[in-house]
């Protein structure tokens, strides 16, 4: 079959002919549809030293994915063939504290798909049944392919109340957009969604937010004035993973305001914790996706006409993936699909 390999140790994917992987026990054969092209999937093709310390190559990557159900293990029970399924890519040990305990998305030892095991950009793939996630309620394709990291916005947005309250984003990443498309539609009042890109900053404008801010050139301070807000924000979500976003939205948060920081920085830096404290404001870390809460209220979400569309902004066969990942690399467009029936 075909797949995107990280076949050496140096810059590059290469589209290649691969076994295809065998169906092993407790698990589903899938035939991927479509796949998300995610910021991880880019550092593995510049091969950065984040992806030179973690890869060990051959590696098929990718991890953002739906496709049709085509076999399943004996013993595998309410997953049938033809089922449209999207995937969890974080398979967790099952062992640990917090698994035994059911709350898996905190597992000290998961496994990435695409990262530490052959992933998703593939004709085909197994995943343990577990990891599977079937869509019961009718879903585009393309959207079904982006649930892991829709995942990542809905877990991050549904971790403090948003209803009636200020909530300031920042980073209009695919992300950033899909939790700005979340917190108007749960009834957020002013949703502030912040960028340096201009082309980013339009996808937000059309999903309604309040006010879409260059950061590069307008102060969040002044945005809040040009809303007539006085006390700052009540809630932000940190989806940049830039030093000066977290900063600035500490110096504009309301007191007893709450942060959900899903932006990964690359390094350690410093922030105002006397104004953390002052303003007696909680900062939570979001890693993944709740298993599985955070999917079930992401097909329910979808159902109560939550429309993600405008994030996504372009499509590729497989085929051209080069010319997709360069477009993903550009930072100016929303999510990336790969069509891998085309
Ligand atoms: N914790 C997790 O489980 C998890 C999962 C997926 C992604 N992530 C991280 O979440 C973040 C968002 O993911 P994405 O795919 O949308 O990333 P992305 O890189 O596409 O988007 C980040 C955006 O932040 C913008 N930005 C840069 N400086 C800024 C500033 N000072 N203020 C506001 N915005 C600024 C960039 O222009 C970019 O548009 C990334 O940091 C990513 O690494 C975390
Ligand atoms: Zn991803
Ligand atoms: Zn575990």
């Amino acid at each position: 079959m075909k797949a995107l390999v990280k076949e050496k140790a140096e810059p590059g994917l290469w589209l290649a002919d691969v076994p295809e992987p065998v169906l092993g026990p407790g698990e589903v054969l899938i035939r991927v549809l479509r796949t998300g092209i995610c910021g991880t999937d880019l550092h593995i093709r510049n091969f950065d030293a984040w992806a030179r310390q973690t890869l060990r190559v051959p590696l098929v990557i990718g991890h953002e994915f739906c496709g049709e159900v085509v076999e399943v293990a004996p013993g595998v029970e309410d997953i049938t063939p033809g089922d449209l399924v999207s995937g969890e890519g974080h398979l967790v040990c099952g062992k640990c504290r917090n698994c035994m305990a059911g709350r898996r998305h905190l597992c000290r030892d998961t496994v990435g798909l695409g990262v530490n095991r052959d992933g998703a950009f593939a004709e085909y793939l197994t995943l343990p049944a577990s990891n599977v996630w079937v869509h019961r309620v009718p879903v585009e394709l393309d959207v079904a392919a982006i649930f892991d990291p829709f995942g990542n916005a809905v877990h991050t947005a549904l971790t403090f109340p948003m209803v009636g309250e200020d909530v300031l984003i920042t980073g209009a990443g695919p992300i950033g957009l899909m939790a700005a498309a979340m917190a108007t539609h749960v009834g957020a009042r002013n949703v502030v969604v912040t960028d340096v890109s201009p082309e980013r900053l339009e996808l937000a404008r059309k999903l309604g937010v309040a006010l879409a801010l260059n950061v590069a050139e307008t102060p969040v301070s002044e945005g809040m004035r040009l809303l007539g807000m006085r006390e700052g924000f009540d809630v932000g979500l940190e989806m940049s993973g830039n030093p000066r976003a977290l900063r600035e939205m500490i110096a504009n948060m309301a007191h007893g305001g709450k942060i959900a920081m899903l932006g990964l920085p690359a390094e350690e830096f410093a922030v105002d914790f006397a104004t953390i404290v002052t303003s007696m404001i909680t900062v939570k870390g979001i890693y993944g996706r709740e298993m599985y809460e955070t999917w079930y209220a992401m097909s329910v979400l979808l159902e109560k006409g939550l429309d993600l569309s405008p994030v996504i902004t372009d499509r590729f066969s497989y085929r051209d993936f080069d010319a997709a990942f360069d477009t993903a690399a550009s930072g100016k467009t929303g999510k990336i699909i790969l069509d891998w029936t085309a």
